[in-house]
């Protein structure tokens, strides 16, 4: 009995030590665990497939984000912990203001209050990673594609298509063949509708690979 437990501890003693090496390893290596152990300590309130795409891109170095409309900031806030510098626009000023009264925000974002269906004051190919999350149209998504450089990433996701949500959202194969030429798809989902088949919700993963 008393040989079990000693083996037990000096086992996990074992296991404990094994994960903390194997941990200052990656971290020494890259952003990869942090990554992991920043994404794993949010789980929820976040989009699942911002999640889950920012795992696919362990490797990517933090650059300058674009997260547009940013709302009040959820996935900024994970953006900045990530080591992006971000700027989050939104027509909205309630919501810019929520945003920037977090402290971790300081320094690390710009909050810019605009209408993203108008011309974006954002230098073209400047953008590392492009987030547009649940915008209200996808003319927001049209307007921000020139900003992101040749290389540089796109995260976006329709909003789900509940009450009447659905019917403002695109039809089949409508993003990827009409907005995203020059774009690799990394990962990509759609979804159609229950209620009107020819309408879906819409998810993606792209590399920029032409201007
Ligand atoms: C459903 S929220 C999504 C916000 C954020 N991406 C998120 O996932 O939490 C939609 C946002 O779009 C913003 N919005 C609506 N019309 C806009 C416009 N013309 N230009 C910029 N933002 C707009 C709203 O203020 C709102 O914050």
């Amino acid at each position: 009995m008393i040989f079990c437990r000693i083996g037990m501890v000096v086992k996990l003693q074992r296991t404990n030590m094994q994960r903390r090496k194997a941990l200052k390893g990656d971290l020494r290596r890259g952003t990869h665990s942090v990554v992991g152990i920043t994404l794993a300590s949010h789980r929820s309130g976040l989009s699942p497939w911002v999640r889950s795409s920012l795992r696919r891109l362990i490797s990517l170095p933090p650059g300058v984000a674009l997260d547009i409309p940013c709302g009040r900031g959820r996935h900024s806030r994970l953006l900045i912990e990530l080591g992006f510098r971000v700027i989050g626009a939104d027509l909205d000023i309630e919501s810019l203001r929520a945003a920037v009264c977090d402290p971790k925000f300081v320094g690390r974002f710009v909050a810019v209050q605009l209408d993203a269906m108008r011309p974006l004051p954002v230098a073209p190919e400047s953008i590392d990673l492009l987030m547009v999350i649940h915008p209200h149209s996808l003319e927001v998504l049209s307007g921000a594609l020139k900003c992101l450089r040749v290389g540089g990433y796109l995260i976006y996701e329709t909003f789900g298509a509940q009450g009447e949500n659905w019917r403002l959202l695109p039809k089949s194969r409508q993003i990827p063949d009409e907005i995203l030429s020059g774009f690799d798809a990394l990962a990509c989902k759609e979804t159609r509708v229950d209620k009107a088949r020819s309408f879906v919700t819409s998810k993606g993963l792209f590399q920029k690979v032409s201007p």
